[in-house]
């Protein structure tokens, strides 16, 4: 028997070289390369590209594109349409990642039952993880309807589209790309090469019949989709699932949205029957403390299209490293670190020798820089173990000239804030509303230092 050829690809760009070198010499990563069996190129390949070349060729001009308005579907959780930018679009394909055991499948079977009963469409659902059983099983306890729920367990991605070109579905979800293997290649399932070129079928046959495919996608220890990166540009959306698996929240991210707008979140409890949507989550990131306590305070964050209020907690404690640790959880960590050195320089308050230690409560991540106000006031207050008032919330960015800087949608927030019966807050002094908000104090400071000159901390 001849020997199998082997080659090895980068887990990250899917750069593929025939010697295994520690660094991938495209995208420059180290420790990516992976091995993998390849599979000759087949008489069918280039049948496939002369099929191809024999083509009309055709080239439009955009006005003469007919745009249909209404291919959007709305899938019935209002969350999850919240997150794709309104529902589901025909035609798209949308890759779902998140730890194990987040609901990454409950939801999309929740979805596809409320679609297919909805919209009275046809949908299906490939499996190539759990048994019908299972599925069954689990259909039956989240209280859905059974007859409208078409499943196929099955791995193989040949058979998949056979039977999807056949009956068309209007919806597809596969739950996950890494099960699913292409008999064009001899690399095992979830491996790089089986991984994009299984995902660049489901796309060209997503583009061909219009269909919405919804791909699921697991990720690695680091939290990246597993596979290579290339995944991620394939797809026209990418939506993550975040959220610690202790707590009964989760949030589901839009990272990349062809179709709406991104970091926008869709929040959730996981409850007995299945991912029931928080429609108005505005107040579930707080953990609203009897009294005030020190190294806590609220700030109005806007991820997406809507404000949220949310608590930052800092713990400032004695360090015995020679490097003290700098910890964060739910924000970038350098953030921290830059900040830190802010307050040094602009406030001469110095922290080389304490721990420091931020968490943002429920589990959710914040990735704008509005949220640098309160990371400072919260490192301050835990400093000087002194407590900040309950009803006073926060949000600006700190520049490294020691100014605060405006952030978006000022007004958004403030209006959250009181509509929630927080009576104070210190914002960007660009930011201060040209009209005054209803008992609501506003604060405008353009310098860090005016927080002390102030008396606010
Ligand atoms: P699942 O959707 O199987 O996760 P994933 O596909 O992302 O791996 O979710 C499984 C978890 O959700 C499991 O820990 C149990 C929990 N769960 C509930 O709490 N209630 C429910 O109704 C269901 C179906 C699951
Ligand atoms: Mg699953």
């Amino acid at each position: 028997m001849a020997k199998a050829k082997v080659q090895y690809s980068c887990s990250d760009c899917g750069a593929v070289s025939i010697k295994w070198s520690g660094q991938c010499p495209d995208c420059a990563n180290w420790n990516t390369l992976v091995e993998e069996v390849v599979a000759k190129s087949t008489d069918n390949d280039s049948n496939r590209f002369k099929q191809h070349l024999s083509k009309a060729i055709e080239v439009r001009s955009l006005d003469k594109v007919e745009l249909q308005e209404d291919s959007r579907l709305s899938t019935g959780i209002a969350e999850l349409d919240r997150v794709m930018g309104g529902g589901l679009v025909s035609g798209s394909v949308t890759l779902i990642g998140g730890d194990p055991g987040i609901g990454k499948s409950t939801v999309l079977i929740q979805a596809l039952s409320s679609i297919s009963v909805t919209h009275k469409i046809d949908s299906l659902y490939v499996s190539g993880e759990e048994s019908i059983e299972q599925i069954g099983l689990r259909a039956r306890r989240l209280g859905l309807e059974l007859d409208a729920l078409r499943v196929y367990t099955e791995n193989n991605l040949e058979s998949i589209l056979q039977l999807a070109s056949k009956d068309l579905p209007r919806v597809i979800v596969i739950d996950s790309i890494q099960t699913i293997y292409t008999e064009l290649l001899t690399s095992a399932p979830g491996s790089v090469s089986q991984v994009r070129e299984s995902a660049a079928q489901l796309v060209r046959f997503a583009k061909q019949t219009n269909t919405a495919v919804l791909l699921v996608g697991h990720v690695t220890k680091e939290g990246a989709l597993a596979g290579p990166r290339v995944l991620e540009h394939m797809v026209d959306t990418v939506l993550y699932f975040e959220g610690d698996s202790g707590s009964r929240y989760r949030v589901i991210r839009a990272v990349k949205n062809r179709f709406g707008a991104v970091n926008e979140l869709g929040v959730f409890a996981m409850t007995d029957r299945g991912l029931k949507e928080v429609s108005n989550p505005s107040a579930i990131f707080l953990s609203r403390h009897e009294q005030e306590v020190a190294g806590s305070i609220i700030m109005v964050t806007r991820e997406g299209t809507r404000p949220m209020l949310v608590e930052v907690q800092a713990l400032v404690d004695e360090s015995h490293l020679p490097q003290p640790r700098r910890v964060t959880v739910g924000l970038e960590q350098n953030r921290l670190i830059m900040l830190l050195a802010i307050l040094n320089r602009h406030a001469g308050i110095s922290s080389f020798d304490r721990d420091i230690f931020i968490n943002v409560v429920g589990g959710i991540r914040i990735s704008e820089t509005g949220a640098d106000l309160a990371i400072l006031l919260a490192v301050i207050s835990s400093l000087r173990n002194k407590p900040l008032p309950t009803d006073l919330v926060v949000f600006g960015e700190v520049g490294l000239a020691g100014e605060i800087r405006p952030v978006q949608n000022g007004p958004e927030r403030l209006n959250e804030a009181a509509k929630h019966g927080f009576k104070k807050a210190i914002v960007p002094y660009a930011n201060k509303p040209k009209e005054s908000i209803k008992e609501l104090e506003i604060i405008a400071v353009t310098r860090l230092t005016e927080l002390f000159e102030q008396g606010l901390i």
